[in-house]
């Protein structure tokens, strides 16, 4: 199984504020859905609290430490993310996509093979962070640049980074 995150991170790191997204990136919208269509997605329990209900067409993996938490029909809920990996491997999932928030993007960086980063060229405030990608661990492999424009309130770049193989 292939594990890729994915987060929109702005220039001081910052990724959400009041558990919502603070930019208006039409473009980073549909790359996530691109990227993410037909696949399992994990998430912590405020994230998937924010998107309001679930995202067309692909499997939620919500983690979170409340007992009673029910996941909606068709879609799970975990006490761990050990847990969710066991779950995904035993299916056989191909890719799983880590989608946030800042607990969760601190917790499985380690895991993960990929990441797809939008860099946000703004410094907002906000009240989430996204962790300090270790450079040492990860090459960056391709990165496209692009201007603000009507749909997209910042400049933003889309940079995908590979785990280096360990020596
Ligand atoms: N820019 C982006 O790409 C992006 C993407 C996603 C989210 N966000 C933003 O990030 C913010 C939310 O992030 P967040 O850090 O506050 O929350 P989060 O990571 O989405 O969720 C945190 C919750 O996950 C559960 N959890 C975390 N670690 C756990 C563990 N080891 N075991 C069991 N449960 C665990 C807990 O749920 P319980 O409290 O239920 O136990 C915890 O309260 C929002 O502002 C959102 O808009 C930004």
């Amino acid at each position: 199984m292939k594990i890729i995150l994915i987060a929109a991170v702005a220039s001081n790191q910052v990724i959400g504020r009041d558990n919502q997204l603070i930019w208006k990136l039409s473009s980073d919208l549909k790359r996530f859905k691109n990227l993410t269509s037909g696949h399992f997605i994990l998430m912590g329990r405020k994230t998937f609290e924010s998107l309001g209900k679930p995202l067309p067409n692909r499997t939620h993996l919500i983690i979170t430490r409340n007992p009673d938490f029910q996941a909606p029909e068709g879609h799970y809920c975990f006490s761990n993310l050990e847990e969710a990996f066991i779950f995904c491997n035993k299916l056989e999932v191909e890719k799983l996509f880590i989608i946030g928030g800042g607990e969760i993007y601190k917790q499985s960086l380690s895991f993960c093979d990929q990441l797809e980063i939008t860099e946000v060229h703004t410094n907002p405030e906000g009240d989430t962070y996204f962790p300090t990608i270790p450079v040492q661990d990860w090459e960056e492999v391709e990165r496209s640049d692009f201007p603000a424009d009507e749909k997209n309130e910042f400049p933003y770049s889309f940079v995908t980074y590979e785990k280096k193989a360990k020596p």
